[in-house]
């Protein structure tokens, strides 16, 4: 008579098998799938639109909920867009003119899987690398290098793109830096930040990889 410990373990066994064939089958295509994001990396992003130039540290902290975008343009300003994934942001100056605007969105920061689903378009050569590229729901297109698996650029569907010039997994911010200056709490408007602009499918916020991207 088979003990209750081996009944259980014959189940699991079972389940086991039934989703690695689930999965197989998901897979039969074959089609290479894009790598998740680790849950922290820092990286820092060359952004080009149409020639107008910005770099970016951006710094993803998925186990925090928190997701920080600290956007020097060239010549210009330094702003800061923090992201909270209970949907609110802050998108400030830290210089003597004190600007800050928020946001209530209504999708937290991207989750690591945020590419799962995306079609397949083949490789190409991108920014001198070798890579995998697929589209995510016509919005972006993203290339990541076949050797290392590192993303190497990615293109939103309005022409701009991210190119990745480091990419440090693990990297975390220390909390200090995550502090919103005071004068965020006040009542002011400055209309002369960038607004947020909400998409059907996505949500950019300058142009910045933000939000849910039609999960
Ligand atoms: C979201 O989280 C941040 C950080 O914990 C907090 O400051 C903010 O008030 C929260 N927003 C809402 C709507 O709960
Ligand atoms: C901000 O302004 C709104 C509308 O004028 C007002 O209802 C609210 O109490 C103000 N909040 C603060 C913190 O002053």
């Amino acid at each position: 008579m088979a003990s209750p410990i081996a009944i259980l373990t014959l189940l699991c066994l079972s389940c086991m098998c039934s989703s690695s064939v689930a999965l197989s089958s998901t897979n039969s295509e074959s089609d290479p799938v894009p790598t998740p994001w680790p849950e922290q990396f820092h990286s820092i992003l060359v952004m080009n639109y149409n020639g107008i130039l910005q770099l970016i540290d951006l710094w993803y902290d998925w186990p925090n909920g928190r997701n920080f975008n600290i956007i020097q343009h060239q010549l210009g300003k330094l702003l800061y867009d923090l992201e909270w994934n209970n949907g609110t942001s802050f998108f400030y100056t830290l210089d003597s003119n004190r600007e800050c605007r928020s946001a209530q969105l209504e999708v937290g920061i991207l989750r690591p899987n945020w590419l799962d689903g995306a079609t397949y378009l083949g490789q190409r050569h991108v920014d001198g690398f070798l890579c995998n590229v697929w589209q995510k729901v016509d919005f972006i297109t993203y290339y990541e290098d076949v050797v290392t698996n590192r993303p190497v650029c990615w293109v939103f569907y309005t022409g701009r793109e991210a190119h990745v010039m480091t990419f440090e997994v693990g990297a975390v911010l220390e909390d200090a830096k995550w502090q919103v200056p005071a004068y965020c709490f006040h009542n002011v408007t400055h209309p002369s930040l960038p607004q947020f602009s909400i998409t059907s499918s996505a949500i950019l916020v300058d142009g910045v990889l933000t939000g849910s991207m039609g999960l």
